[in-house]
């Protein structure tokens, strides 16, 4: 099997209704599926089945930004796995570096999580990366390794890993190609090292102020198997050029 490759559409919280429609219908409009080449968008969750309505038929996957590993129950503020599948996603990113700093997302939290979306049948999308400091302090593989250890729990099965640097997330500092090639390589060794044979097919996406202007050269360095987008995403003219060159 080859690996895929895949675009993101990562909204975080922005954007209301109307944008969440504009967006949709200017999108689908210009957007033709070609194989090999999956493309996902994940809204906020009030508007993921209306996303997932408008989405209906293009090919376009729908992702939720999180979700939580108990089925059901006294959970206020949160919303399971289950439903997610229900009102149609194909996917939940797992592990965004916002909700590690902000949300207390660990290692631990995260591994019920993953083994609940694939109980599921949801595609997890799980995020690693190294903030600035850990970086200077050339901690960057060791904390990737860190967060990637958490997959010898959960064992082979569907995933997709994200490597975005905190410090080029929302930033406009990209990752150079060449240290963009560092970690996604470290990751392969590291998914075959956990994982087996299963661990060379998983697609590694790269995430940390992706646009139209740097995608092309990030799409080519080796191992990157597409993009997970936050700003650049919301515009539907640049999306849909950014899925263009990663169509190429
Ligand atoms: P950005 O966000 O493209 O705005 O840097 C990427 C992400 O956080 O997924």
């Amino acid at each position: 099997m080859k690996t895929i490759k895949a675009i993101v559409a990562n909204w975080k919280m922005n954007h209301l209704r109307a944008d969440a429609e504009a967006f949709c219908s200017k999108f689908v409009a210009e957007y033709t599926q070609k194989t090999g080449i999956a493309v996902g968008i994940a809204p906020p969750y009030p508007y993921l089945e209306l996303v997932g309505s408008r989405l209906k038929d293009s090919g376009v996957l729908l992702f939720a930004q999180n979700g939580l590993d108990k089925p059901k129950g006294a959970y206020t503020g949160e919303v399971s796995m289950v439903q997610l599948k229900d009102i149609g996603c194909y996917g939940v990113i797992l592990g965004h570096s916002e909700r590690r700093q902000y949300y207390g997302e660990t290692e631990a939290t995260l591994v019920p999580k993953i083994i609940s979306a694939r109980e599921n049948d949801l595609l997890p999308l799980l995020c690693v990366g190294e903030s600035l400091a850990q970086r200077e302090s050339n901690e960057i593989l060791e904390v990737i390794s860190r967060q990637l250890a958490i997959l010898s729990q959960v064992g082979a099965g569907s995933i997709w890993i994200a490597y975005e640097p905190i410090w080029a997330i929302g930033t406009g500092r990209v990752a150079t190609p060449a240290q963009v090639e560092e970690v996604h390589v470290f990751i392969r060794k590291e998914m075959i090292r956990l994982l087996g044979e299963p661990g060379k097919d998983i697609p590694i996406l790269y995430g940390g102020s992706v646009t139209p202007e740097n995608a092309t050269e990030l799409l080519q360095t080796p191992e990157v198997a597409g993009g997970l987008v936050g700003g650049a995403s919301l515009d539907p003219e640049k999306f849909h050029q950014l899925v263009t060159q990663a169509q190429k």
